[in-house]
């Protein structure tokens, strides 16, 4: 049996953040992990970066690699009928910039810097279960290589996504669940070419929502709109290409690159939330408690948001016994919370084709294109868009 200070389930951004900013204070913790290193470091998601999670990470000496390898970005651009139109949100919001490095990467290099600097973490940890997290000892059981092992730990951190078993460890009926399933999903495709565009592009186009997202100069990223529960298997690579060009299209002679397809899946889109997030002394942060639509590319950033105000509760409590910040820990991140989802549902609803099955979808489409005009040629709808698309600070 040992014990630690903080148990950390899940090596996502949420898990590993925490773990280093508690370790940088002299508060230790030890992390499990369900999965393998290496499958980890390869799991492919989000891809941009807001300011202030970027400043948050430089900060704390982590973000070396992607500083030198991230690329920065101050402008977003919108297609809809057949036109480009460029948000500056840099210009919009104070000078601010988002850069463009894969989740994965910054997981690796997280994940490197734990053990360089001497952190706990055990990988392949299967069986994970919480005990006693309503009293002074939570205990985490698990096994590791056939084995059973048992951590006892102040406090718990449940950072081990939507598909944890933290979340399902709080007594039924402690927490309220706010579930909303979108009537979109994606298509994610990671693909082998060069970007056809310097900056990210959304595109509105009457046979669904395209998005044309960066990684490197070699491998490039895009989603489809597609239907809820559709299988990857009616996504041969011809077809991709093909909405990909279409959707895509503009009138100034723009083309679209191919090349191999590494990658693809289907994604569902939901607004997840549960209230408090917290019980005891688990503590959930990140994709354990709130799922937010993969639009405005949020769930990454607040997974880091919670960590970091998870970070500073623990902080307070076990440096200076004093209890107040993890008292408010559930408040002070929920605030944040709601207003990602509201952007990331407005968003989503902005530039998605609006079903035919949804209620008045053609009196919806007019003021959905009402709306796409509006952003585009009003300064002071830029200026909100891009403070939310930033990323709001003080909040
Ligand atoms: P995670 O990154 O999910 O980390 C949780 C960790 O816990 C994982 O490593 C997992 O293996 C581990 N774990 C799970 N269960 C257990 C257990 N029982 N015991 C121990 N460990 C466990 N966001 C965007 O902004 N843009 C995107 O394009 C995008 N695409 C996504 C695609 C997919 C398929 C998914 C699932 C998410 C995507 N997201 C995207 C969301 C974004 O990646 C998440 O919001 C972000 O990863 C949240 O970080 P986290 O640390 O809270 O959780
Ligand atoms: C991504 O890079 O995967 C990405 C970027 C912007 C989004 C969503 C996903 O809005």
């Amino acid at each position: 049996m040992t014990h630690t200070c903080v148990g950390i389930v899940g090596a996502g951004p949420a898990g590993l953040v925490l773990a280093h900013l508690l370790k940088e204070q002299g508060v230790e913790s030890v992390v499990l992990e369900r999965q393998t290193r290496s499958y980890v470091e390869k799991r492919v998601r989000a891809g941009l970066l807001e300011h202030g999670t970027v400043a948050l990470l430089e900060q704390h000496g982590l973000a070396e690699r992607l500083r030198a390898r991230g690329q920065v970005h101050r402008g977003v651009e919108l297609r809809f009928a057949g036109r480009r139109h460029r948000i500056p949100y840099g210009e919009l919001y104070g000078g601010r910039h988002m850069v463009v490095y894969a989740q994965q990467d910054l997981v690796a290099d997280l994940i490197r810097l734990w053990v360089e600097r001497g952190g706990e973490i055990q990988f392949a940890a299967e069986d994970v279960s919480l005990h006693g997290f309503d009293r002074e000892r939570p205990e985490i059981r698990y096994t590791r290589a056939g084995r059973e092992q048992r951590l006892t730990c102040d406090f718990v951190a449940g950072c081990d996504g939507y598909h944890g078993v933290s979340r399902g460890s709080i007594p039924t009926g402690a927490l309220r669940v706010y579930d909303h399933r979108l009537p979109f999903a994606w298509v994610g495709v990671l693909a082998q070419v060069a970007p056809s565009t310097e900056e990210i592009i959304y595109a509105h186009h009457p046979r669904g929502f395209a998005g044309h997202m960066l990684r490197s100069q070699t491998v490039s990223r895009f989603y489809l709109q597609t239907e809820p529960d559709d299988p990857i298997e009616s996504w041969p690579d011809a077809r991709i290409w093909e909405e990909l060009q279409g959707r895509l299209a503009v009138d100034d002679g723009w083309r679209l690159r191919e090349g191999p397809v590494l990658e693809k899946n289907v994604t569902d889109m939901r607004s997840f939330v549960v209230e408090p997030m917290q019980f005891g002394r688990l503590f959930l942060a990140g994709d354990a408690a709130h799922i937010v639509p993969p639009t405005g590319a949020k769930g990454l950033n607040l997974a880091v948001a919670d960590a970091r105000v998870l970070a500073e509760a623990l902080l307070g409590r076990v440096r200076a016994s004093d209890s107040r910040g993890l008292d408010a820990y559930s408040a002070t991140c929920l605030r944040r919370v709601w207003r990602v989802q509201e952007f990331s549902s407005w968003m989503s609803w902005l530039i998605h084709r609006i079903p035919d099955a949804t209620p008045d979808a053609e009196l919806r489409r007019r003021m959905q294109r009402a709306q796409l005009e509006y952003l585009c040629a009003s300064p002071a709808a830029g200026a909100s868009f891009a403070e939310n698309y930033v990323g709001l600070e003080n909040l």
